[in-house]
């Protein structure tokens, strides 16, 4: 099988090649930004501006890949705030570009969206742990550019008939995430407060919104399964199905340390709004695919902490 994953120098893509090369045997072309810089093995790269529908349609016609994994995006909710129309060109408008190439070449390529659990956003309680057809009631920009991200997708596959399968990732974690993400930025600074380059002091944003987090390496297992055996124009959640508070995954990381460290928090870190809980049903890609997160979170968040010593 050969496998396009768009927007692979990111966290996820080498992590997504590795799986898809060394485990399943898949011929694999990552894309990435002029920017990035990206050294894999085993795995043809090529540089793609989302933006540039032209080029996109070259790639595809060069590539003509069986899977197409579309990653690239603007994944940061903080940064969204800030660069608001940055993450709604990226997001949607490369999204489209994508669909619309596919479209026009009338290809029959099977292209996996992967999309955020952020979308569900102001949940009720009663809605917990939240199924895929619920309400989406996005509560950042973000996740309105993956909602609309989602739409785009399903109504490509309903209009014409594209075989489009969408997913709602919950937030993933693991070694080589960048530090503007709560994990990789609590084990850094422990990190640096071990090697004398920090004071004593992690500053934190909000410790009490619930998050579901999983390995990274699981997440990239789902998006295979999900391509080789999910329906066309369906959505799936992919996450553990338990939240826990970003106050406990502090204490954890933090108990990971023989130093003394105090808990300041930054008021630079707290967002105009923080969506207090977003936990998923995983019932329907369980039941579909076969798919189950295998690796613990006291695993993860131990290897995290071990690669950010090493740094
Ligand atoms: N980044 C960060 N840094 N977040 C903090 C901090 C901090 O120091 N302190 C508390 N938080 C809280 C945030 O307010 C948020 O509630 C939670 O920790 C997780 O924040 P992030 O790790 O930045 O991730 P996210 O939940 O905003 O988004 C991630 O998960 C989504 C799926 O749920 C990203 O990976 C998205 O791309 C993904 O779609």
């Amino acid at each position: 099988m050969k496998a396009l994953i768009i927007g692979g120098g990111g966290f996820v893509g080498p992590y997504l090649a590795k799986h898809l090369t060394e485990d399943l045997g898949y011929t694999v072309t990552v894309t990435k930004t002029e920017k990035e810089t990206l050294n894999l093995d085993g795995v043809g790269i090529a540089n793609l501006n989302i933006l540039d529908k032209e080029q996109i349609k070259e790639l595809l016609v060069n590539e003509e890949p069986d899977y197409v994994f579309h990653l690239a995006a603007q994944s940061s909710v903080a940064y969204s705030w800030k660069n608001p129309s940055l993450t709604i060109d990226v997001n949607v408008k490369g999204c489209a570009n994508l669909l619309d190439v596919l479209r026009e070449l009338e290809k029959k390529t099977r292209v996996l969206l992967i999309g955020s659990g952020e979308e569900y956003g102001h949940i009720k309680s009663s809605e917990c742990p939240i199924v895929e057809d619920n309400t989406v009631r996005p509560g950042n920009i973000y996740a309105a550019t993956k909602a609309c991200q989602n739409m785009l997708g399903k109504i490509y596959a309903d209009a014409y008939g594209l075989d489009v399968i969408m997913v709602r990732a919950f937030n993933h974690i693991g070694p080589n995430q960048l530090p503007m993400f709560v994990v990789a930025d609590f084990c850094k600074q422990v990190a640096d407060i071990e090697k004398g380059i920090q004071p004593p002091v992690i500053k934190v944003g909000n410790l009490s919104a619930k998050r579901d987090f999983t390995d990274v390496r699981d997440v990239v297992k789902a998006y295979a399964l999900l391509v080789m055996n999910g329906r066309r124009g369906e959505t799936y959640n992919v996450g553990t199905g338990n939240a826990v508070s970003i106050q406990e995954i502090l204490d954890r990381i933090v108990s990971m340390s023989e130093c003394e460290i105090k808990v300041e928090v930054d008021s630079a870190k707290l967002r105009p709004v923080d969506v207090p809980i977003i936990e998923p049903d995983i019932t329907k890609i369980v039941d579909e695919v076969g798919w189950h997160p295998e690796i613990d979170l006291n695993e993860t968040l131990k290897e995290t902490l071990t690669y950010w010593r090493s740094k």
